[in-house]
């Protein structure tokens, strides 16, 4: 390549108008007058289209450019000129290329695939612009719930992996060994975070969580990442109000900062507008209620399935929460209302739209004979909670927490009818490749 130019991305094309530069790319599509050869390039950060006029250029260069074949890696160069037609905003006068590699034909054309094609090659999949939006804006969702809590005040603590014990029931697993002990995958770090709270205030973790459930659902994962708050001194009410505070906060970061991406996903975002604080809220009898009118059947005592949360989410154009389910219903953990005792002071937070439950929260018990009759109730092993019991006998205090399933809500927030997409690779039942 001639001239020396600086090496530069797309995503920073807008600080090189006028000037020479040089970019590492892949050819996504090619398209040619005759005269004029069309590069549609991409290299991560953004997709920008190479203009190569066959008068400009030598004939060996037009010739290596007429052979490059989609997913070609190359060095290009050129100069870089605004263009209000094009998708960036900007297009390239290519002067120069260099190619690392001429690509075997690629198996995911430029054409419909089907889905169990497209989740094999999952590892190239992810190179397609609504792939990388979706990746993106689940990067972006990340940041925006930890600079939030953050800057709330919370500490990050990490819970561990392994584990001797249950949290959310013990039919859905992950069984391992742990040289002569029995572990177990972690399905929520929960009860450790109570220990953080009590250690350090208002804590969150955010990691992968494991869960071998046989659903195969649009909506469920065997391995899927939360973020769990939990603070210490805080009851029910006080946690709706966090959880409504962070959702809101999240969804409107990402209408603020990922515009391009939701317009490749073609996202209707007027949904999305109406997310903020305060969230409407009913209870679990009304929610039953709200289902028999609407001639849904449905008895108390009962958990929702996935129409019954649409139907209610149907009625409100913001998250709704449902709150103070039935006892039986709910973890061991959940304290119950002083006022009713069959039911619980939790939380289901229903995203609108028909996304289903997003968040999962609770108060927690904090009277030790409470619990100790829920371990017996719940067929628990005292002993492997023993840890867990010292909480509430050394300096018990009224606490409250919740998770934040990071997949359904980047299924919401892009508008994606099912989970496989908002995780880079996928673990469901039946699929563990790639
Ligand atoms: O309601 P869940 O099971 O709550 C807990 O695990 C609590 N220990 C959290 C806490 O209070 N710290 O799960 C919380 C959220 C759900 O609302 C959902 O968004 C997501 O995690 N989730 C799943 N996402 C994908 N696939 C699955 N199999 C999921 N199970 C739960």
């Amino acid at each position: 390549m001639g001239v020396r130019s600086v090496l530069t991305t797309i995503g920073n094309i807008s600080a090189h108008v006028g000037e020479k530069v040089k970019l590492g790319v892949w050819l996504y599509n090619r398209r040619s007058s005759g005269k004029i050869q069309f590069l549609q390039l991409r290299d991560g950060t953004g997709m920008i289209q190479g203009v190569m006029v066959k008068s400009q250029v030598s004939p060996e260069t037009w010739e290596q450019a007429a052979d490059l074949t989609q997913e070609s890696s190359l060095y290009i160069e050129g100069t870089v000129r605004e263009d209000e037609r094009s998708p960036s905003g900007f297009e390239m006068d290519v002067t120069g290329i260099e190619v690392i590699q001429t690509a075997e034909e690629y198996p995911i054309a430029l054409k419909e695939h089907g889905v169990e094609f497209l989740m094999d090659h999952r590892h190239l999949w992810i190179r397609s612009p609504r792939q990388r939006s979706i990746l993106r804006i689940r990067a972006e969702i990340i940041r925006a719930m930890q600079d939030w809590l953050n800057g709330e005040g919370f500490t990050l603590v990490d819970p561990p992996v392994l584990t001797p014990s249950s949290c959310e029931g013990t039919t859905n697993l992950f069984h391992t060994k742990y040289f002569d002990e029995d572990a177990y995958l972690t399905q929520s770090g929960q009860l450790y975070m109570e220990a953080a709270a009590m250690a350090l205030g208002r804590v969150y973790s955010f990691g992968p969580t494991f869960r071998a459930e046989k659903s195969k659902t649009r909506r469920h994962l065997i391995e899927f990442w939360m973020i769990e708050p939990e603070m210490a001194f805080v009851d029910h009410e006080e946690n709706l109000r966090i959880q409504e505070r962070m959702v809101a906060h999240v969804v409107q970061h990402i209408l603020q900062h990922c515009r391009d991406e939701l317009k490749v996903l073609k996202r209707d975002t007027s949904a999305l507008e109406k997310v903020k604080a305060p969230f409407p809220r009913i209870t679990y009898d009304e929610a039953v209620h709200l289902l028999n009118r609407e001639g849904m059947e449905f008895s108390w005592g009962e958990d929702f399935g996935a129409p019954h949360e649409t139907k209610i989410a149907e009625s409100f154009d913001k998250p709704v929460f449902i709150t103070h389910y039935p006892t039986g219903t709910k973890a061991f953990y959940m304290k119950p209302d002083p006022e009713r005792s069959e039911v619980v002071l939790c939380d289901d937070l229903i995203a609108p739209e028909g996304y289903g439950e997003v968040v999962g929260g609770s108060q927690r018990i904090d009277d030790p004979r409470l619990l100790e009759e829920r371990f017996q109730q719940h067929q628990l092993s005292q002993e492997a909670y023993e840890w867990y019991m010292d909480l509430r006998k050394y300096g018990s205090v009224p606490h409250s927490g919740f998770g934040l399933g990071l997949e359904r809500t980047v299924a919401w927030i892009c508008g994606l009818d099912h989970v496989r997409e908002t995780i880079p690779f996928p673990r469901m039942l039946n699929r563990l490749y790639p």
